[in-house]
């Protein structure tokens, strides 16, 4: 299965995603932790990397769909995977559309974890005393929170008129999450199957 993991800063996608892919036994692909990687190189690309990131911009689309492009080519993608965190803008999305078309190939499922502000800002002070994200300030929390609003949230009406939303209720325990997301994906295979009997 190929799944994508929309959701605000803190709403749990990195929690759900290690969860469902020892569950499907497929790879968890966070351009997150990619570009977090890409940073820590001593080099001009990752100095450039950090301005974007660290003040909780977007990293600009060439650049993330170059390492996520380069990713997915890899053996290990073939049986499907789980993204999280990209697509993150409307061209991003539009350019892995048109990559999975040309390998004729499409998402099965986007799944949009839902979370009001008051409670990812709680969560993400809270990690930061544990995690070392330089991105974990409250100012840059609130700075994420405005990109998701305005660069990221249409994405859903996107997905949405492609007919591949689930929303998900991010507001339970991670336990509860869990169960929604597997509930979802059982809808999803089950249509899945009946289209290919018709
Ligand atoms: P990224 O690494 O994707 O970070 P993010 O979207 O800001 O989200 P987080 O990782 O902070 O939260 P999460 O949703 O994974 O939640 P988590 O499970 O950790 O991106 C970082 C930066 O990289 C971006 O700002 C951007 O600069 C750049 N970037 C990344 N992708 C890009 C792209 N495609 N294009 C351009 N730039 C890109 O949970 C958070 C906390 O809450 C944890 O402590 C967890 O234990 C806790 N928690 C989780 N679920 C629950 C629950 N149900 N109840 C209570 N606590 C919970
Ligand atoms: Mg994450």
């Amino acid at each position: 299965m190929r799944i994508v993991f929309i959701g605000p800063p803190g709403a749990g996608k990195g929690t759900q995603c290690r969860r469902l892919a020892q569950l499907l036994q497929i790879p968890h692909l966070s351009t997150g932790e990619m570009l977090r990687a890409a940073k820590r190189q001593p080099t001009a690309l990752g100095r450039q990397i950090a301005s974007f990131i660290d003040d909780g911009r977007l990293a600009p689309d060439y650049l993330v769909m170059r390492l996520l492009k380069k990713r997915l080519l890899q053996a290990d993608v073939s049986s499907g995977y789980l993204l999280d965190g990209f697509p993150r803008t409307i061209p991003q999305a539009m350019q892995l559309d048109e990559f999975l078309a040309a390998r004729g190939e499409r998402l099965d499922v986007v799944l949009s974890l839902r979370c009001p502000s008051e409670v990812l800002l709680e969560r993400l002070v809270r990690r930061s005393q544990v995690e070392d994200r330089l991105d974990d300030t409250p100012e840059t929390i609130q700075q994420r929170l405005r990109v998701f609003k305005h660069q990221t949230a249409p994405l859903l009406d996107y997905y949405e008129r492609q007919g591949n939303l689930r929303n998900v209720d991010g507001m339970q325990t991670p336990e509860q999450v869990f169960a929604e997301i597997r509930r979802s994906l059982r809808d999803v295979a089950s249509s899945v199957d009946r289209e290919s009997h018709r």
